[in-house]
């Protein structure tokens, strides 16, 4: 990880379950192509995490239900997503990848905290708030989305949690989540769950789009991670700009496409293309095509590697497979702990 970049609290002192361990995981959802925002806001974290650390990275096929409805698209994306991590160098033997689906214990420890969790909290989650305000309905899985993310975080007993920072509120509902069943249903000196702690680095928490608003699937503004020739070509040249003439002064740090730059130039390519947009007589189109160079070179090698894999559908499904196996075997004893917690008692043991 670059030494410029800062990740905002990632200490786990304040947990009540003080883990002697740090175990990372974090949710992707295949709700469509994954873009530079995704890239640089969390799976470049990802990526740098998991060797380090006991690490779980799912693709959150349940909460890309709450605004996909195709079948087909909902499969393809889960194993594209899958197909990425591996192509961005994802290694299987230092942590785990796995479909969200595969460990269906995640939906039962919603359940239960659905129960912990007031429904005037949930009318103030960011994204139920914007679809409010757009006028439109949302469904019930939007309202709820934040629990399961909360039932996707500590069922693996997550202290540490790479994501961009859309998703800090997410992490402070998981956070209140978490306390709120220690304090119902564990002894103050033996809470069930960590607190878990959001890692967000300041310097790409929020990577714009080509019209300037933060990049998303949901505002069609995006430059996927693997565009490529006459795609990418569009999407960058239409990257919006004011209208300073070509000759004027600019000022770089007002520009979508010198922001972009910035998360692929050296600081001393920063620094020359910064300098050359205030001396004027840099235009936007120049800029763009640098950009567009850039963006080019830094994922070729990942774009080749992708290309093998999708003649190689099975290894990745194998992956996912030994995922899931390694996911299960924290989710089960976990749930079995929440169960005996909580009076959920079986008659069927
Ligand atoms: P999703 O799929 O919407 O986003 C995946 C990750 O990409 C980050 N991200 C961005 N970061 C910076 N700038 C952007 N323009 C940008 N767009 C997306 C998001 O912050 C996120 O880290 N709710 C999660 C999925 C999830 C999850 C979890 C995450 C479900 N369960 C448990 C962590 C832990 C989400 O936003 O997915």
């Amino acid at each position: 990880m670059p030494e410029s970049q800062h990740a905002t609290a990632s200490s786990t002192a304040a947990n009540p379950a003080s883990p002697t361990e740090t175990v990372v995981v974090s949710g992707i959802q295949p709700s469509g192509t994954l873009h530079l925002g995704n890239y640089f806001g969390a799976i470049r974290q990802h990526i740098a995490l998991h060797r380090r650390h006991e690490a779980y990275f799912f693709i959150v096929n349940y909460h890309a239900l709450t605004s996909l409805q195709d079948a087909d698209a909902l499969a393809r994306y889960t194993l594209d997503v899958a197909t990425t991590y591996l192509a961005l160098g994802f290694d299987p033997d230092e942590a785990h990848l796995f479909i969200q689906s595969d460990v269906p214990e995640v939906t039962e420890l919603a359940w239960i905290f659905y129960n912990l969790t007031p429904v005037s909290h949930l009318e103030k989650g960011v994204s139920y708030k914007d679809k409010v305000a757009q006028g439109l309905s949302p469904n019930a899985g939007l309202l709820n989305y934040p629990v399961l993310q909360a039932a996707d975080i500590l069922i693996y007993g997550g202290t540490l949690v790479p994501v961009g920072a859309d998703q800090k509120q997410h992490i402070e509902m998981t956070r209140d989540t978490a306390g709120r069943f220690n304090h119902t249903y564990c002894p103050d000196d033996d809470p069930l769950f960590p607190l878990p702690e959001p890692h967000i680095l300041d310097d790409v928490s929020v990577i714009p789009g080509v019209d300037g608003r933060k990049m998303s699937k949901s505002y069609g503004n995006t430059i996927g991670l693997f565009d490529e020739g006459k795609m990418l070509k569009k999407k960058v040249m239409g990257i919006v700009t004011d209208s300073t003439p070509l000759d004027a002064p600019k000022d770089p740090e007002q520009d979508n496409v010198f922001a972009l730059i910035k998360l692929f130039a050296s600081e001393e390519k920063q620094a020359e293309i910064a300098a050359a947009y205030r001396a004027g007589g840099y235009g936007y189109g120049h800029a763009k095509k640098e950009l567009l160079g850039m963006i080019d070179a830094y994922f070729a090698e990942a774009r080749e590697r992708r290309h093998k894999l999708e003649e190689r559908p099975d290894y990745v499904r194998d992956v996912l497979r030994e995922g899931a196996k390694a996911a299960r075997a924290q989710a089960e004893p976990m749930m079995d702990r929440v169960r005996a917690a909580t009076g959920l008692i079986s008659a069927r043991r």
